[in-house]
């Protein structure tokens, strides 16, 4: 019989590039080689591409060791450990928020989701906003995506992992829908973000929904060849993912 020793998720992010994911081995048997092999398995049967992943720290002179090389770009997350809707809040009512459910829901967000990644990756977007253990929503406004968040239960925790919004309302939108249909009373919600570009705002966006307790540097994100950089500026709040920032 097989048994589960570990995971590992390769996206293909248009042409070019792999984005490596949900990248783990059992805690009792790390060390031993399983991890590189993964990592040489899916490099060696893609020689020609550029793979990207979020390198968490202890793990950083495997991925170096592997060719990544670092592009400077910390990852940042914050946390509410309880998160609940805001009460006597209304959506705007020129924004309209809905689940994303099927193939073409993702297809509607495709253009959007272009004008701030630079890369067409409907089909890995497809593949992460409609895993079961996610729930996305898009935002529409004048019949036009103006935002999308995805929901991601790892756990005991919840990563909001993309969050792209034009502005503060749409963010907001977005995380309140969420939470008004939450399974659980009070939800631990995880954002990353990334410190290229500061988000003034992100955090006073969160902060409507419970205290945020902290910012940690968890991770640095790396890719094998080209090193992507992304005009994080134009975005309102983002993460990789695992967001997954590509
Ligand atoms: C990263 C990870 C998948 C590596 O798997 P692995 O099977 O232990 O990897 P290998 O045995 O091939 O390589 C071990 C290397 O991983 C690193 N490492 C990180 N955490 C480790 C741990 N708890 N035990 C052993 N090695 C660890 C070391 O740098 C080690 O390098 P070295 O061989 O030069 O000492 C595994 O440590 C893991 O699941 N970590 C938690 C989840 C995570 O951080 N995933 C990465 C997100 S992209």
């Amino acid at each position: 019989m097989y048994q589960n020793r570990g995971t590992m998720t390769a996206f293909p992010v248009g042409d070019e590039m792999i984005f490596i994911s949900v990248f783990i081995v059992k805690e009792q048997i790390r060390g031993r080689g399983i991890g590189t092999r993964f990592l040489r398995y899916i490099m060696d049967i893609n020689p020609e591409k550029n793979f990207a992943l979020e390198g968490a720290v202890p793990a950083i002179p495997l991925y170096e060791r592997m060719g990544y090389k670092d592009s400077g770009c910390v990852l940042e997350y914050l946390e509410i450990p309880k998160a609940y809707p805001m009460k006597n809040y209304t959506t705007p009512s020129d924004i309209r928020v809905r689940r994303i459910k099927v193939k073409d829901d993702v297809e509607a967000i495709g253009d959007f989701d272009k004008s701030v990644s630079h890369v067409d990756r409907v089909e890995y977007m497809t593949h992460w906003l409609l895993a079961s253990h996610c729930q996305a929503f898009v935002a529409i406004q004048d019949g036009a995506c103006v935002g999308y968040a995805c929901f991601r239960h790892v756990r005991n925790t919840v990563k909001v992992q993309p969050l792209y919004a034009e502005k503060a309302a749409v963010a907001t939108a977005l995380i309140q829908c969420y939470l008004l249909g939450a399974q659980t009373d009070a939800s631990h919600l995880h954002f990353s973000l990334l410190n290229q570009g500061k988000h003034p705002h992100i955090r006073d966006t969160f902060q409507k929904f419970g205290d945020v307790i902290q910012s940690e540097v968890i991770a640095n994100l790396m890719f094998t060849k080209e090193v992507i950089q992304y005009p994080l500026h134009k975005v309102f709040g983002m993460s990789n993912t695992d967001t997954t920032p590509i």
